[in-house]
Formats: C-alpha cells, sequence, structure tokens
C-alpha cells in the first residue's frame, strides 16, 4: 500500500489550503497551527469548542484503550476493516486514484489503527490516504502514538477541517454523527459507514446499571435519505465475550456514555461484579452519498 500524507486538511477558521512546513500548518490566508511533539495537529480553534475540554477525558481514554487493547472487541474491528476494504474497491475508479479515509469520532484511534494496517495487507499498490479525527485533544494524542502514518487531527464532526468533497470513506464507530459535516466533505459517491450499538448490546450490563433496559435500535435514517444518502448496506455482529473480570467491566462502563447515565446504585452494583459474561451486539450500515455534484456551502460559520 502506497501511503500519502492527508494533503486535504482545510484550515478551521475559513476553509483555505494549507501548506506545510515541518512543525506548522500555514493557510493561504496566515492561520498558523503548530505539529504538537507527538505528532497531531490541533485544528480546533476555540471559537468551534462548547465547553473547555470537548470530548472525552484523559481517564475514558486511557479505560478505553485498556479495554480495546485487551482484544475483546477485535471481531468488530475486523468486521469493520473487511467492510471498508469492500467499499474501497467499489469506489475506487482505477488504482491510479488516491482514496481518502477518514476516522470521524476515532477515540484513541484502536479501530482506525486496525484499518489500517489490515488494508496495508489487501490493498497491494492502492494509493491510501487516513484522517484520523477527533474533539478530544486526549484522544488524539493517544492515537498518535498508535500510528505514525495516519493524520491525526483534533477537529469537530460538525465542521471537519477538510477540503469539500475531498474524502472517499468516513467511518464513525460508536461517535459522534454529523451527516451535515460528513456530507460537505465526501466526495461525491462516498461512503459513511456507521457502527452502532444494536438492540442487545452490553444487555448484561444495562440490566444492572438502570432500573429499566430499554431494547433501542439503531437510528432511523430517514432524515439522511433526504440529504442524498442511501442504505448501500446493513450487517449486524452479535458475540458473547466470555466472563470478563472485575477490572474489565470497570474499564468497559468508563468508556461508554452508561457511566454518567446510570444510576449510582447502578454504578456500585457494577462495582461489586466478579465477572460478567457479556453480550456484543454491533450493527453496521452503510451511506452512499448520491453521485450528483451536490452545492457545498463553503461559508464557514462560527460553529454549526
Ligand atoms: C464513544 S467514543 C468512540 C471512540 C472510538 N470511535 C471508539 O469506538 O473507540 C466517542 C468519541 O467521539 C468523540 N467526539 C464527541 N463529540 C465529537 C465531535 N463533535 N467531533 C468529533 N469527535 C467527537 C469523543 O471525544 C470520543 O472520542
Amino acid at each position: 500500500m502506497n501511503i500519502i500524507k492527508a494533503h486535504n486538511l482545510a484550515c478551521p477558521i475559513d476553509g483555505a489550503r494549507f501548506e506545510f512546513h515541518e512543525k506548522q500548518l500555514v493557510c493561504e490566508n496566515g492561520h498558523v497551527f503548530d505539529v504538537a511533539r507527538q505528532g497531531y495537529v490541533n485544528l480546533l480553534p476555540v471559537q468551534h469548542k462548547r465547553t473547555k475540554q470537548p470530548g472525552d477525558s484523559k481517564e475514558m481514554v486511557a479505560a478505553r484503550a485498556k479495554f480495546l487493547n485487551s482484544g475483546l472487541y477485535e471481531p468488530i474491528a475486523t468486521k469493520l476493516a473487511e467492510i471498508s476494504l469492500l467499499q474501497i474497491t467499489d469506489t475506487q475508479v482505477t488504482g491510479k486514484w488516491e482514496t481518502c479515509l477518514m476516522d470521524a469520532g476515532c477515540g484513541e484511534g484502536y479501530y482506525f489503527d486496525y484499518v489500517f494496517n489490515y488494508l496495508k495487507v489487501k490493498k497491494g499498490n492502492s494509493k491510501l490516504s487516513f484522517i484520523g479525527l477527533d474533539i478530544s485533544k486526549a484522544a488524539i494524542a493517544e492515537a498518535a502514538k498508535r500510528n505514525k502514518q495516519i493524520t491525526w487531527i483534533v477537529g469537530t464532526n460538525r465542521q471537519p477541517p477538510v477540503d469539500g468533497e475531498s474524502v472517499d470513506i468516513i467511518v464513525c464507530v460508536f461517535g459522534f454523527q454529523s451527516f451535515e459535516g460528513f456530507n460537505k466533505i465526501l466526495k461525491p459517491g462516498g461512503r459513511v459507514i456507521l457502527v452502532e450499538p444494536g438492540p442487545d448490546h452490553l444487555k448484561e450490563l444495562r440490566e444492572i446499571i438502570y432500573t429499566e433496559v430499554k431494547k433501542s435500535d439503531p437510528q432511523d435514517l430517514s432524515c439522511v435519505e433526504e440529504m442524498g444518502f442511501s442504505v448501500a448496506d446493513s450487517q449486524r455482529l452479535k458475540f458473547k465475550t466470555g466472563d470478563i473480570s472485575n477490572e474489565k467491566i470497570h474499564d468497559l462502563l468508563l468508556m461508554t456514555p452508561h457511566f454518567y447515565r446510570a444510576t449510582k446504585e447502578g454504578r456500585e452494583a457494577a462495582a461489586n461484579l466478579q465477572k460478567l459474561d457479556l453480550t456484543v451486539d454491533v450493527v453496521f450500515r452503510t451511506l452512499k452519498k448520491s453521485n450528483d455534484a451536490l452545492i457545498i456551502d463553503t461559508a464557514y460559520s462560527t460553529c454549526l
């Protein structure tokens, strides 16, 4: 695989093109962004932040890295990599063109690094570039340690700092979805691969931390169909983890929104568990953007 440095980053302030200097990105209008020591770039200007430290905290990032590195969710990563391969092959006209993949809300990079390594083996001499984006600086700082060939950026899915119609495949794994942002940066015919919890996901844990457990289906996508997306593929992956330890239960809870939604009693009950056999239930849906060129709104507002 021929890895290309992503050259389609755009200034988050005015959308202008960047010139790459060794330790800085400088836009045509003079806005300067430093490359951090770890190799990532923070393209989240203060006017795009809704809180001082948006996104996942250092503790959540550390818990997620520990849990994912144990390999318990590897079947999800494998499935995502297989679907990504299928969609790349489908979107590539000839091996001549570069294909740009982006992980929108990549967290500490486990899944995108896995996809990268899988495609490295499977895609031979294709030209690929990879952009991992997350609003959490702590998450991107971790991700940058995992893989030096992926372009890691701190930014928001609401206004990804990437040129309009320049990305072929967006993956969004349990992430914050912004179809307006995705639509802007996707090429016509591009894909969004959504990975979301299925109805039975972690049901054994939810039965412990909540007083009432609802079976919720993944969100209805009719609104995105109105934006010109169609569902091209839908798959479900369901498996049991086998008994996992108290420490892993703690890490799992901390890396999900359940930690904050659970009742105090629920969190205490989970903390007292010695082991738990969990159902993992995940839905993968691939959306295809219409091939008709859409009008791209290039006006950059302070925040969408
Ligand atoms: C549940 S985590 C999933 C992380 C990763 N995809 C994974 O599955 O390991 C959600 C991620 O979305 C990020 N996030 C939240 N709001 C965001 C936004 N507006 N733009 C980009 N990322 C965002 C959080 O910082 C967090 O890393």
